[in-house]
């Protein structure tokens, strides 16, 4: 077991490297205040991580619950070297980036929901945001936002959540140092973008498939609309976008929006 031994450390002894972390003990959004620090030029990398957000950002305009001490709750700032069809990647590659780095530290088995669903057990145990940020004089950056729950007992979650979420403490009975996760994502997060700008897209998507929670399964697909789509999962296309094939056989190319297994929801922002 990894005892949480503190934020100092990262800090202090440069967990980190030479990367800037910015280290808040209440903040709105890390993604809001990572966005702003991009748009002044902070460095490519800089990271910023609260122990608690009043304001955390889910996708598609949910809230993320961010109970103070327990979580993990991070940005970081990308200017990866990718044409701008590329950006809505990161998504993806972000998400296996995590489960890599949580495996290692853990070695526990993650899977994840399109897009970008981090799942433990069939439950939501973290997810990612990306937002993009301009700058005057940079490429353009991509804000990478992070929520793991770590080391949150259910209590710290709305009763909503209760059947949907889980935490590293709750399925193992453990705690992790959140730290340690975070050195190690930063670190993966890292490798992969490297990875993507040298290799393309398409290793990264071989082993993303490896990890789908959901290929071969229900599911039920809510537009922009508000149009609710069903039908079976083939998973990510070559582009990153998820394909479902309907009753009628006709097959559905999803960019955005909510997707469920038919019958579960393990949403938990
Ligand atoms: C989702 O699953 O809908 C994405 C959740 C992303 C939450 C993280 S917590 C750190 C960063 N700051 C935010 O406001 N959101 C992301």
């Amino acid at each position: 077991m990894i005892k949480d031994r503190g934020w100092q450390e990262i800090v202090e002894f440069g967990t980190l490297g030479d990367i800037p972390v910015r280290l808040l003990a209440e903040t709105g959004s890390t993604n809001q205040v990572a966005i702003d620090l991009a748009k002044d030029d902070s460095p490519t990398y800089t990271v910023v991580v609260a122990e608690e957000q009043t304001e955390g950002r889910g996708r598609l305009g949910k809230k993320w619950q961010s109970p103070a001490g327990t979580g993990l709750y991070f940005s970081i700032i990308l200017r990866p070297n990718l044409a701008p069809e590329d950006l809505p990647k990161i998504t993806l590659m972000a998400g296996l980036a995590v489960c890599r780095a949580i495996e290692r530290v853990t070695s526990l088995s993650l899977l994840i929901k399109w897009p970008n669903d981090i799942l433990l057990g069939g439950r939501k145990l973290g997810g990612i945001l990306a937002e993009t940020a301009d700058s005057p004089t940079q490429r353009i950056a991509v804000v990478l936002g992070v929520g793991l729950n770590v080391n949150s007992p259910l209590t710290a979650f709305s009763a909503e959540l209760h059947d949907k979420a889980t935490s590293l403490l709750i399925h193992t009975d453990k705690e992790y140092c959140r730290s340690e996760l975070l050195a190690a994502i930063v670190d993966e997060v890292k490798r992969q973008v490297s990875r993507f700008e040298r290799d393309g897209f398409a290793f990264i998507l071989d082993e993303w498939r490896k990890r789908d929670a959901t290929l071969g399964q229900e599911l039920a697909w809510v537009t922009h609309s508000g149009e609710v789509v069903r039908g079976v999962s083939l998973g990510p296309d070559d582009t990153g976008q998820l394909l479902i094939k309907d009753r009628l056989g006709r097959i559905h190319e999803v960019l955005s929006g909510d997707v469920n297994l038919v019958g579960v929801n393990c949403d938990n922002s």
